[in-house]
C-alpha cells in the first residue's frame, strides 16, 4: 500500500454480506487507514456482527474501488435499506451515498438525467424515508455534509421539497416523486453554464450574474431533449427564481401563473441556500432563515404558502 493511498468513506450499512463486490476494506484508527479485509476475501455475517459491535459505522474503500462500491449501493438499495431496519441514521447514510453517486453523475455528465427512472426510484426511497424519519431537521442539515455545493444543495432542495409537499398537499402524493425529481434536478443547468460545478462553493459569487441565471432555461430546454420528465419537473426546472409578486426570471411570472409545485421548490431552494455556508456568508440557522424569507415575502412568496411551509417544518 502506498503512502498517498486515497480512501473513500462508506457506510457499513451498504457493505451486505456475501454480496458486496470484493474489494479491500480499511477502517480508520487515528487517521490512519488499517486493513480489515483483503479484497480476496468475502465480507461475512460475522465480520458485520464484530464491526457492529465495536460500533464501528463507517468502512473505507481504496477510492479506484469506490464507483464499483457506489454502484453496487445504488442498485441494492432497497434491499440495503431493509437490512438496517429501524436504524435512521445508517438509513440515512446509505441513502446519502447512493444520491451523492447519481447528483455527481448528473453534474458531471448531464446526460445521465435521460434515465429518468433512474432518478424517480431514488426520489421514491427518499420519500419513503422521509415518512419514516422523525427528525427531519437533522436530516437536512447532515445530508451531503462533506459534498461539493451543488451535490448537497440539489439533495437538500429534493428532501425539503418533498417533506413540504407531502404535509401541505396529503392528498397530492401521487406527485411527491416527481417533486423531488425536481428537487434533484433544479439546478442542473448550472452544470451546462459553469466550467466546473462541482468545484464551485457556491454559484452566486461566480463572476457573470447574467450567465447564471441562464440556468432554469438551459436546464428547462435540456431536460426536454433528454429525457421524458412530467410537465411538473420541467416546469420547476424552468421557473423556480421566479417570484409570486414579479421580478422572477426567466418569464417574470406573477402569483399564480406559478405552478404551486414550482413555488414549494422555489421556497425551498430559498431556504437551503441560506441554511448552507458559503464562503461570502455564513449558515443561517432555521429561526434566521425564516426570518430572512419572512422580510422578503411580500417580495418573493405567496405569504399563505410561506406560513403553511413554515409550519410544515
Ligand atoms: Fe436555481
Ligand atoms: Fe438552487
Amino acid at each position: 500500500m502506498g503512502g498517498y493511498e486515497i480512501f473513500e468513506p462508506i457506510s457499513l450499512a451498504c457493505v451486505l454480506p456475501e454480496v458486496f463486490p470484493r474489494v479491500a476494506l480499511y477502517t480508520e484508527t487515528n487517521g490512519k487507514h488499517v486493513l480489515y479485509k483483503e479484497e480476496s476475501l468475502p465480507f461475512t455475517e460475522v465480520d458485520r456482527d464484530r464491526l457492529l459491535n465495536s460500533k464501528t459505522h463507517t468502512l473505507f474503500v481504496r477510492s479506484g474501488d469506490f464507483e464499483e462500491v457506489s454502484r453496487f449501493t445504488e442498485e441494492n438499495l432497497s434491499q440495503i435499506l431493509q437490512m438496517c431496519e429501524e436504524d435512521q441514521s445508517a438509513k440515512c447514510a446509505a441513502l446519502t451515498q447512493a444520491t451523492t453517486t447519481y447528483l455527481k453523475n448528473i453534474f458531471t455528465d448531464p446526460e445521465t438525467a435521460q434515465d429518468v427512472e433512474r432518478c424517480r426510484k431514488l426520489s421514491g426511497h427518499l420519500a419513503q424515508h422521509i415518512s419514516e424519519t422523525q427528525s427531519i431537521a437533522n436530516l437536512i442539515r447532515t445530508l451531503g455534509e462533506a459534498s461539493p455545493f451543488a451535490i448537497k444543495h440539489s439533495m437538500q432542495v429534493a428532501v425539503m421539497s418533498m417533506l413540504v409537499w407531502s404535509k401541505l398537499f396529503p392528498e397530492k402524493g401521487d406527485d411527491l416523486v416527481d417533486i423531488g425529481v425536481a428537487g434533484m434536478l433544479h439546478d442542473i443547468g448550472m452544470s451546462l453554464i459553469l466550467k466546473d460545478v462541482l468545484e464551485d462553493t457556491d454559484y452566486w459569487t461566480t463572476p457573470g450574474m447574467d450567465e447564471i441565471k441562464r440556468h432554469p432555461f438551459e436546464g428547462y430546454v435540456f431536460l426536454r431533449k433528454n429525457g421524458h420528465y412530467k410537465e411538473l419537473v420541467l416546469d420547476a426546472v424552468r421557473h423556480h427564481h421566479e417570484r409570486y409578486f414579479g421580478g422572477g426570471y426567466p418569464g417574470g411570472l406573477k402569483g399564480d401563473e406559478i405552478k404551486l409545485s414550482t413555488q414549494v421548490i422555489g421556497l425551498a431552494d430559498m431556504y437551503c441556500t441560506l441554511i448552507t455556508e458559503r464562503p461570502t456568508r455564513k449558515a443561517s440557522t432555521p429561526e434566521e432563515a425564516f426570518r430572512i424569507i419572512g422580510d422578503e415575502t411580500h417580495k418573493c412568496f405567496s405569504t399563505i404558502l410561506f406560513y403553511a411551509f413554515q409550519a410544515a417544518i
